[in-house]
């Protein structure tokens, strides 16, 4: 029995041996050689890791082309991340020579050619991250494999820089800002001029990214830079138009940033002067998190910093006046149905104890601390919003989630739906698909009440249950082949229905008129679509809300 399986291994090795393969292919700046990677009969993916899309970039400017190599690059080791603070803000770690793509191509027995290309933009809120990030079992949670094999498209993952040197801003011509969404802008033409010699369709582009990913996702369609570079688009929790995700005072956080680096002027000549001599690892260090700032005050979202600005160049206006320029991209944004529970649990700890409960005091206290800008005048108009379900004496449990709810529809869903409005109605043909991934999070030890936690929908995308079968269950594959299917639809036809991978349910397209939404968890049907998501909150947020008065800061 034993001898048999070997044999037939080895002889499913021997074949996929006989899968087409690239080999050495010629890019603008040199050859490179990849790997190749049997997947079954005649099926492989041929992974290039590590080319150079763009030179070193120099510190605060825009990426510039890269010199180019001579004889054949070897693609078969990630690059270095784009020098970042690590995870736990105590060192630094990555490299100023960063900006590097992946790309995975499938192959059957003819070499595939004109294919639909998939391109990834990871998350780390502007300050962390890279295109081979979070790799816990083996390959990296972003390794494209899965999705190229099973969706039959070409995926890139690319880097860009992050924290104070991916963003830093003065708010002004000295450091316009913006250098991450310009690195990405790069991949993306990159891809453009260089994909058709990975059996790319360089006609055929869908960018997708999840949280800061997603918003930079955004940014790019909004850009007036790319036109005609890429025609589909999807945000997998992230926006432009999410609070988080634009830095509206940049000078203010550039003194800051220089202060801890011995550079604050008052001459703010000077003050730039000096930070553009300073050490980037000290720059780096000095981005981190500053978890003191927000001790009795403030919400863990006004940690997150370093963010993209309003430039008057990537960005000419604000992201609201900006759709005009997605009029033509197919766009698909979503959400989890508890994106917000992480940031929850550190603004309102009880929520995540057994032993405690959480009060209105508490609920109070975080609807202050998002609403900051309205002043207090949203904060009893938010909570009667909030608490109308709870009832005379409210369960303790139903208040703890509307704490997640809160944060969920604040940092994500709302600005989610937003941006999905906005986009359809500023079309001139590009289609909107709106979707709440709500999966049971797999993540032990939390309430009963929680559902999809921030990032759990990428594990099924890049096909985890499939790569790594020993720690799913079937449930999690038919959910992974049918977000495999729905994206990769996508980005052959710009409608996830149509194309050559089975989806349980069609997927209806939100318009100006009516607001589907596809609900995507591991038990599809016809009643996973629905309408008009949380229509009570995002209306408070989008009317009312929106139209208090602001608070003199
Ligand atoms: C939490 O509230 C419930 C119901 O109001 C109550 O029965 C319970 O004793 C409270 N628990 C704590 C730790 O205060
Ligand atoms: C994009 O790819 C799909 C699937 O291969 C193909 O049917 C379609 O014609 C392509 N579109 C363009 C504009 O090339």
């Amino acid at each position: 029995m034993k001898a048999t399986m070997r044999m037939l291994a080895l002889a499913a090795a021997l074949m996929s041996v006989s899968a087409a393969r690239l080999g050495v292919v010629q890019t603008e700046g040199g050859q490179v050689q990849g790997t190749s990677h049997g997947v079954g009969l005649f099926r492989s993916v041929d992974v290039f890791k590590g080319i150079p899309f763009a030179g070193t970039p120099g510190l605060w400017e825009k990426p510039k082309p890269h010199p180019g190599w001579d004889g054949v690059l070897k693609a078969t080791e990630y690059a270095e991340r784009c020098l970042q603070v690590t995870l736990l803000q105590t060192q630094t770690r990555g490299s100023l020579d960063c900006l590097y793509l992946n790309i995975f191509v499938p192959q059957g027995r003819k070499l595939s050619s004109n294919l639909p290309v998939m391109v990834y933009l990871f998350g780390g809120a502007f300050l962390l991250g890279a295109s081979d990030d979070l790799a816990v079992l083996g390959d990296s949670l972003y390794d494209g494999k899965e999705m190229a094999e099973r969706g039959n498209v070409v995926v890139v993952s690319a880097n860009y820089r992050v924290g104070t040197l991916g963003f830093l801003s003065t708010g002004d011509a000295r450091v316009p800002g913006n250098y991450g969404l310009w690195d990405q802008h790069a991949a993306i033409k990159w891809v453009s001029r260089n994909i058709a010699a990975f059996g790319g369709n360089p006609d055929n582009v869908t960018i997708f990214g999840q949280s800061a990913g997603a918003a930079g996702v955004s940014f790019q369609m909004l850009s007036p830079h790319n036109k005609g570079l890429f025609r589909r688009a999807i945000s997998q929790c992230g926006v432009a138009l999410s609070p988080w995700a634009l830095q509206r005072k940049p000078m203010a956080l550039a003194k800051k940033i220089a202060r801890k680096v011995g550079c604050y002027r008052s001459d703010e000549d000077l003050m730039v002067a000096c930070l553009r001599m300073t050490d980037p690892v000290g720059l780096t260090a000095a981005g981190k998190v500053d978890v003191l700032q927000m001790l009795g005050n403030g919400v863990v979202m006004d940690l997150l910093e370093h963010a993209p600005v309003v430039d008057g160049d990537f960005l000419p206006d604000e992201p609201g006046r900006l759709f005009h320029n997605a009029a033509d991209v197919d766009y698909v944004a979503g959400v989890n149905s508890m994106d917000g529970h992480i940031f929850a649990g550190v603004d309102v700890p009880s929520i995540n104890k057994k032993k405690a409960n959480t009060t209105v005091e508490d609920v109070r206290g975080l609807l202050t601390g998002l609403t900051k800008e309205k002043g207090t005048a949203a904060v009893a108009s938010a909570l009667s919003v909030y608490s109308a379900h709870w009832g005379s004496v409210p369960d303790p449990a139903a208040v703890k989630k509307t704490v997640a709810d809160i944060e969920t529809d604040f940092l994500f869903l709302v600005p989610t739906q937003i941006a999905l409005r906005l986009h359809a109605e500023h079309s001139s043909g590009g289609r909107t698909f709106s979707y709440l991934f709500n999966m049971k999070t797999r993540i032990p030890g939390f309430p009963s009440w929680a559902e999809a936690e921030h990032s759990e929908d990428l594990q099924y995308v890049f096909g985890k249950p499939f790569a790594t079968p020993l720690v799913y269950f079937p449930r999690h594959r038919d959910l992974s082949r049918n977000m495999i299917a729905y994206w990769t639809n996508f980005a052959k036809t710009g409608d996830p229905s149509q194309g050559d991978g089975k989806v349980p349910v069609p997927w209806p397209a939100f318009t100006r008129t009516r607001r589907p939404f596809l609900t995507i968890n591991h038990e599809m049907s016809e009643s996973s679509v629905s309408y008009d998501l949380r229509e009570d909150y995002v209306s408070y947020w989008v009317n009312r809300y929106s139209g208090l008065p602001s608070a003199r800061q």
